[in-house]
């Protein structure tokens, strides 16, 4: 069984030829206002404690701002586009006098808000601020300002205004720039409203430093000028590491201290805010690789706050494999609080039914491992799952993933909320204008850019 992302030989399929007919056009709406969450207990606290002392509240607690004037909480934020935002903020105060905070953004303070009595300390209630927020990070601090400190916190949720339509790091489709004929990625943006990219593939040079595909600079080169390209549009990256094809680091460092070092020069090189470990062929099959996979992971979350981190591993038909089970029990059992596992749900070597019902099947799959590792429950499983399909023909003779196919994804990826929704690859996100080369086209009718437009729509 091999697996996309990855395959990084230019390969012919026997007897493939490209229709010539019209491509349908697919009609898209942009996504509309997009909401994330960001629990105060991951925030940055001074002057107050996680807690978990009353119910009710999301995520592992809330946050007791322990009755100190000038405590607070201080949430990192991530919007696609600058503009108007809803900081929504979930509290509860158990007495009858108000505990006003105020909110600052970026260091300036934008309003001092009420947050008055909820009843009792079980009880929440949300206060909303309207700010306006860069493009990219931003800081959200709530800062109690009398001496009954601040009332218990909950989380943020922001909800920015989606006027562009700009989908986030949760669609970020597999570009790859050293090969695939690539489109230009502000490009794409423009065309798709898509804003981030997952970047393949980051590799051992042949020892244990990462080179974009083993050979290219992290810095200095065509690679680091077009993510300064879509960062200055707007957009971001995630940087994707492994694939099929390759040297790959799990393998080529020695330990996972050694591994760790090299994800984190490439976190450093370009500032990432979440990095996709792409377990494929060797770095799969060993288990000493799995688990010196999942304890660097484990050192880079402890050392990068915030950053997220994404496994993507292939399946079989009804769900991740005996290897897959495997190390998703790995990282449950190491204590890996990884962000995002995503499936790869094709080249099977067999299967029945649409590729859309098999990519459901497949995800119901990693949701009851998730579940049964990790003791998720179902919302919270799907919460921390991927997909990432492959659009049009796979390597496999009797798969084609059509943009009906995607439509089915998008719909259950709406259904469930999933963290992510993917697909190997834009390059492949167009019609071949000869032979198939699976590497720059898809193998099927299409529209350029169809199958990203359908995955552009997922609102999260
Ligand atoms: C009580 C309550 C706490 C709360 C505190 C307060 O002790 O149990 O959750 O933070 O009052 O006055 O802030």
């Amino acid at each position: 069984m091999k697996h996309r992302p990855g395959l990084r030989t230019s390969l012919s399929l026997a007897g493939a030829v490209c229709a010539t007919i019209a491509a349908v056009a697919i009609p898209w709406q942009p996504a509309g206002a997009a909401t994330s969450k960001y629990e105060a207990e991951n925030a940055t606290i001074s002057q107050g404690t996680v807690a978990t002392n009353h119910t009710g509240f999301s995520g592992s607690g809330f946050v007791d701002y322990t009755n100190a004037t000038g405590s607070f909480v201080q949430w990192t934020v991530n919007v696609a586009s600058a503009g108007s935002a809803t900081l929504a903020i979930r509290y509860a105060n158990g007495t009858t006098t108000n505990r006003p905070m105020t909110i600052a953004v970026n260091g300036s303070t934008v309003a001092t808000t009420a947050f008055n009595g909820t009843g009792d300390w079980n009880t929440w209630a949300t206060a909303n601020v309207t700010a306006t927020l860069n493009a990219g990070s931003n800081t959200v601090r709530a800062t109690a300002t009398t001496a009954n400190g601040g009332p218990n916190v909950d989380f943020l949720n922001v909800t920015d205004g989606g006027s562009s339509g700009t989908p986030g790091m949760a669609v970020a489709p597999y570009e790859y720039f050293g090969w695939g004929n690539p489109q230009n990625p502000t490009t794409v943006m423009s065309q798709t409203g898509i804003r981030w990219f997952t970047l393949a593939f980051m590799l051992s040079d042949g020892t244990c430093a990462p080179a974009w595909d083993g050979d290219r600079p992290l810095t200095g080169g065509d690679d680091q000028a077009k993510i300064n390209a879509i960062r200055n549009a707007g957009g971001d990256v995630i940087v994707s590491f492994g694939g099929f094809s390759g040297d790959k680091l799990g393998e080529h460092c020695s330990s996972a201290s050694a591994l760790a070092g090299a994800y984190q020069r490439v976190i450093d090189a370009y500032r990432l805010k979440a990095i996709d470990i792409d377990i494929e062929a060797s770095e799969f099959s060993s288990g000493t690789v799995r688990q010196r996979v999942i304890d660097a992971l484990k050192i880079v979350k402890n050392n990068n706050a915030g950053i997220k981190t994404i496994i993507t591993l292939g399946v079989a038909p009804d769900g991740p494999d005996d290897t897959g089970k495997n190390l998703i029990n790995r990282g449950a059992a190491s204590g890996l609080n990884n962000d995002v596992w995503t499936i790869m749900p094709f080249d099977f070597g067999g299967h029945s039914g649409s590729m859309g019902q098999v990519t459901i099947n497949a995800s119901e799959g990693l949701k009851n491992a998730l579940k049964s590792a990790y003791g998720y429950s179902d919302s919270t499983a799907y919460t921390r799952m991927g997909i990432s399909s492959m659009n049009g023909k796979t390597d496999e003779s009797d798969e084609t993933v059509s943009t009906a196919d995607f439509q089915t994804i998008l719909g259950y990826a709406q259904q469930h909320h999933l963290a992510r929704l993917t697909f190997w690859s834009v390059n492949r996100d167009r019609q071949c204008t000869g032979d198939l080369d699976a590497d720059s086209c898809s193998g099927v009718s299409q529209s350029a850019f169809a199958f990203t437009r359908i995955f552009a729509q997922y609102t999260g």
